[in-house]
């Protein structure tokens, strides 16, 4: 019987000699599990998909079928260095998915904050599914859950209600009946990352700051334009470039830009110059169900200011944030 509960007495892996065993103990049980069928993945990118990702390499090699869909909505670089990792470093099997058009399209004019997160994870369905009809012989899914995310279903099983639906990749349609492989499905958050580095992934990988399943899509504010979207990832990426610098990407949990579907009057080159506001979010939490404000330097944020507004086309302000969870949710749709 497949086991969903984690044994009291299973040791916490906090070194790499624990990760190494617990690897090895995983390789074996996929390799009996699947023999030499192949397995498919949803390669986000994100820790827990690319941390199963790896393992599976090891495994199984070619067997595994990683895809990745771009969903238009993911950070500046994200979708890159997927590729670069998994396509061309670990000479993975990767089917790159660029779905932008689909999802544009479809979220245009949609400005409903629940609207917008379950088209986009409908969307996601539809565009995986298409590409695991393509493919023939594929028995098994593999899946980057977590015990976090079997606490949850317990949880919501119980009738509890979650404030925002989240999505991932398990409602697949009826036609494709898949095996779950599942190989860190009893590991905390941190175990994962052990586990990722004892993989030989990246320490940016590993401790990346988690981000939404429907990416930039909550965070560009009601409906999304690909004009708005692009100066939200661009002052995006100046934020997360000048946390890193100066140290704050360590020791801030989350931080991101939000670009609210507004503009104000500001000047530029001596006329008048109307943009959005890019608001500034850094909050620090253990579990995401409450979060503190980050206290940043004023120094750091007048140079993120300067950066942005002069650098991203459409942007003349920079506001932060100082609302705390609760009451306000860490994302802002
Ligand atoms: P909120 O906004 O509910 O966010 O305070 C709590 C944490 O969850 C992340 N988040 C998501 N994660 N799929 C995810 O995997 C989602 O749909 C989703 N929505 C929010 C959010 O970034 C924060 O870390």
């Amino acid at each position: 019987m497949e086991c969903n509960v984690r044994p009291d007495n299973m040791e916490r892996i906090t070194t790499k000699a624990l990760a190494d065993a617990f690897i090895e103990e995983q390789i074996a049980a996929v390799r009996a599990q699947v023999g030499d069928k192949k397995v498919l993945l949803a390669l986000s990118g994100g820790v827990d998909s690319s941390v199963v990702a790896a393992l599976l390499i090891k495994a199984i090699g070619k067997q595994l079928i990683c895809v990745h869909v771009n969903h238009g909505l993911m950070r500046k670089g994200e979708s890159e260095a997927v590729i670069e990792m998994f396509g061309k470093e670990l000479d993975a099997n990767l089917i790159y998915v660029d779905a932008t058009d689909r999802f544009l399209d479809l979220l245009a004019g949609v400005s409903d904050p629940e609207r917008k997160r379950k088209i986009i994870g409908a969307e996601f369905i539809n565009v995986f599914a298409d590409e695991a009809r393509k493919l023939d012989g594929v028995d098994f899914l593999a899946q980057g859950t977590i015990y976090p995310d079997i606490l949850e279903s317990i949880k919501q099983a119980e009738g509890k209600k979650a404030v925002k639906s989240h999505h991932n990749v398990g409602g697949l349609p009826e036609d494709l009946k898949f095996d779950l492989v599942e190989p860190i499905k009893l590991l905390f958050k941190d175990e994962v990352r052990v586990v990722g580095e004892a993989l030989g992934l990246p320490h940016a990988m590993v401790y990346r700051q988690p981000f939404p399943g429907p990416g930039l899509g909550v965070r560009c504010l009601g409906a999304i334009t690909r004009d708005r979207l692009h100066a939200l990832r661009e002052a995006d990426a100046i934020l997360r470039e000048e946390f890193d610098k100066n140290g704050l990407a360590e020791k801030v949990w989350q931080y991101f830009i939000t670009v609210p579907d507004i503009k104000s009057v500001g000047v530029k080159d001596d006329s008048r110059y109307e943009g959005w506001p890019a608001i500034i979010r850094a909050v620090n939490t253990t579990d995401a169900m409450t979060a503190t404000i980050e206290e940043i330097p004023y120094p750091i944020l007048h140079h993120i200011t300067y950066r942005i507004t002069n650098e991203v086309d459409g942007i003349n302000r920079v506001l932060f944030d100082l609302t705390p969870k609760p009451c306000g949710t860490i994302e802002w749709e």
